[in-house]
């Protein structure tokens, strides 16, 4: 696996300690059940969504430092949530009705123990990093977003995985009261997406909780979502209340769907075009000009070593 060593963060950009440990004692308060201010979150007028703020998020060596980023507005008004329609601005519309207090998020499979963990709890251990990312839609946009999450690999240490353990399967929420359209089958609900256990443990491979410094949006997948940025968009499973280790490599929605069209990698790659979206450019949201579409979305350096001798074509 080969991985870029971190750059230099200057001083100044590291999050003091104290201020960290703020919002750990915030988090704790929030456990003790005494508020939602207390989530490790600032609730204040100042918030474009109405919703908290993370206190405290740490800096990340693996945010991208060159790209402008997405306007929130756009990232929160265009997107794609199929379980609430299917139109760009379906899930602005409509996720609204998503409940996600209380939310549970349950770890199976191929475990010595299944565990469930209630977010609160999460928020407790997990290191909370501002990750900017880049992010390739397979129908052609793009954004660079600021998520707040913490790599997979935090959770991969309070649960055992077995040695039958290969892929890792998320699994969002299917609650048709809630989600209007899982009573249509647009897909075979619930939305599965699926790793390999390396590219999941990868240190790149996010679980986000939160983006632009806020609690995330419902529409955009609250309260926790995965992010694997050197992949299409689609592999960032919303909304998720499962995470099953298997031993063998699952079919995921869109492969159901499209086996022709979706395969289970879907590294983001310029030189294989989808049958209906060519992948060598794509077009920033909210911006008008398009750009080059880079390999494994500009992440090759850090990714590209999962894939060493196989055949990128066969496997996309
Ligand atoms: N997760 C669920 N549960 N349902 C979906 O329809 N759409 C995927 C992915 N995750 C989707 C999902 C697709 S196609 C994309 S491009 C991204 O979410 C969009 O995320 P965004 O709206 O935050 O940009």
């Amino acid at each position: 696996m080969l991985i870029r060593p971190p750059p230099e963060i200057p001083s100044s950009e590291i999050t003091d300690p104290q201020v960290y440990a703020g919002r750990r004692d915030f988090v704790r308060t929030l456990a003790l059940g005494l508020g939602a201010a207390s989530l490790g979150l600032a609730h204040g007028a100042e918030t474009r969504s109405g919703s908290s703020r993370f206190e405290g998020l740490l800096t990340s060596p693996f945010s991208t430092r060159d790209d402008k980023l997405t306007p929130y507005q756009s990232m929160t008004t265009y997107g794609n949530f199929y379980e609430f329609g299917p139109d760009k601005d379906s899930p602005a519309k409509n996720a609204h009705r998503l409940r996600t207090q209380p939310w549970m998020l349950t770890v199976d499979g191929e475990v010595k123990t299944a565990k469930t963990f209630a977010i609160e709890d999460i928020l407790k251990w997990a290191p909370l990093e501002e990750r900017i990312y880049r992010m390739r839609c397979v129908e052609g946009w793009s954004a660079v977003v600021p998520w707040a999450g913490f790599s997979f690999s935090e959770l991969l240490k309070r649960v055992e995985p077995t040695g039958n353990a290969r892929f890792v399967e998320f699994w969002s929420l299917a609650d048709p009261e809630q989600m209007p359209y899982v009573r249509i089958p647009l897909l075979d609900w619930p939305y599965v997406e699926a790793l390999r256990l390396d590219e999941a443990r990868h240190p790149l491979t996010l679980l986000a909780l939160g983006m632009y410094g806020e609690v995330m949006p419902k529409q955009n997948g609250a309260p926790l979502r995965l992010i694997v940025p050197w992949k299409y968009g689609f592999k960032g499973a919303k909304s998720i209340v499962r995470i099953r280790f298997v031993e063998k490599q699952p079919q995921t929605a869109w492969m159901k769907a499209g086996p022709d069209e979706y395969g289970f990698y879907s590294n983001v790659n310029p030189d294989v075009p989808h049958r209906r979206w060519s992948q060598a450019n794509e077009r920033r949201l909210g911006e008008f000009l398009k750009r080059k579409t880079l390999p494994f979305n500009g992440y090759a350096d850090q990714v590209a070593g999962l894939y060493a001798g196989m055949d990128l074509r066969k496997n996309f």
